[in-house]
């Protein structure tokens, strides 16, 4: 069943009078549980393309479809509240709160979202993840590979239906990353979520079931299509 999809979708930014096609008419269809890997080289329109997709950015042009529901038809909260109850967000710089605890940053969508804690769930995420007895500590008291794995486990706290990565192992060493990796994707596969990947490091989006290549803003390549569109 398809759970995300978009149509001709364009971005362009304008900084002074230059005028820049990030994202030049993107066709793409996403099926529920689909591991899908997002690779090409840097300025190709990656990160453009998944901000879109996961409603953190709106279209120049084109559509965005989530459950056949046409995204540009939602008032701005309405897109809130989608994000934080449907999609989960897994960025390359961690993002976590520094004042608050590993926990606390764990629990700010549920918290936000004023939903009960699902406890066993929580407790089977962090135990996954292997940061149970760090859930105390400060982001700044964490290793690089520990932060991230606290990202993780709060992108994955409201469980979400679609968990987009952006370079997520990209400040992490190689060891490090591919553990972080493999544990969102049996994390994602265990639980049937969507994981839309971006990642330039073609090792890792060789593990994905479909695997994408943006160039200039376009699919240059999509796997599902059998090459190029
Ligand atoms: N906020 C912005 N303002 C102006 N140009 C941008 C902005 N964000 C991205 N771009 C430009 O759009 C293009 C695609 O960027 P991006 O989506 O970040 O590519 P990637 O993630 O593949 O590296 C690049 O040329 C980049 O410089
Ligand atoms: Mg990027």
């Amino acid at each position: 069943m398809e759970i995300l999809s978009c149509a001709e979708l364009r971005k362009t930014y304008l900084s002074g009078d230059v005028k820049t096609n990030a994202v030049n008419g993107v066709n793409l269809h996403i099926q529920q549980g689909e591991f899908c890997a997002v690779t090409g080289p840097s300025g190709s329109g990656k990160s453009t393309l998944l901000h879109m997709l996961g409603s953190l950015e709106t279209p120049s042009a084109g559509k965005v479809f989530y459950q056949g529901k046409d995204l540009s038809s939602y008032r701005e909260d309405q897109r809130a509240v989608l994000r934080r109850r449907r999609f989960g967000f897994v960025f390359q710089a961690y993002n976590l709160v520094q004042e608050l605890t590993a926990r606390e940053n764990m629990l700010l969508p549920v918290m936000l979202d004023r939903n009960q804690a699902d406890e066993a769930y929580l407790r089977m995420l962090v135990e996954r993840l292997g940061i149970a007895d760090r859930l105390d500590h400060l982001p700044a008291a964490l290793s690089g590979g520990q932060q991230q794995r606290v990202a993780i486990a709060r992108a994955l706290a409201n469980k979400p239906a679609v968990l987009f990565a952006d370079e997520p192992t990209g400040n992490l060493d190689g060891q490090t990353g591919r553990e972080a990796l493999a544990l969102l994707k049996e994390t994602s596969t265990q639980l049937g979520i969507t994981l839309v990947l971006v990642t330039h490091d073609l090792h890792i989006a060789e593990q994905a079931q479909r695997m994408l290549r943006l160039e200039d803003g376009l699919v240059a390549w999509d796997s599902a299509a059998g090459g190029g569109q």
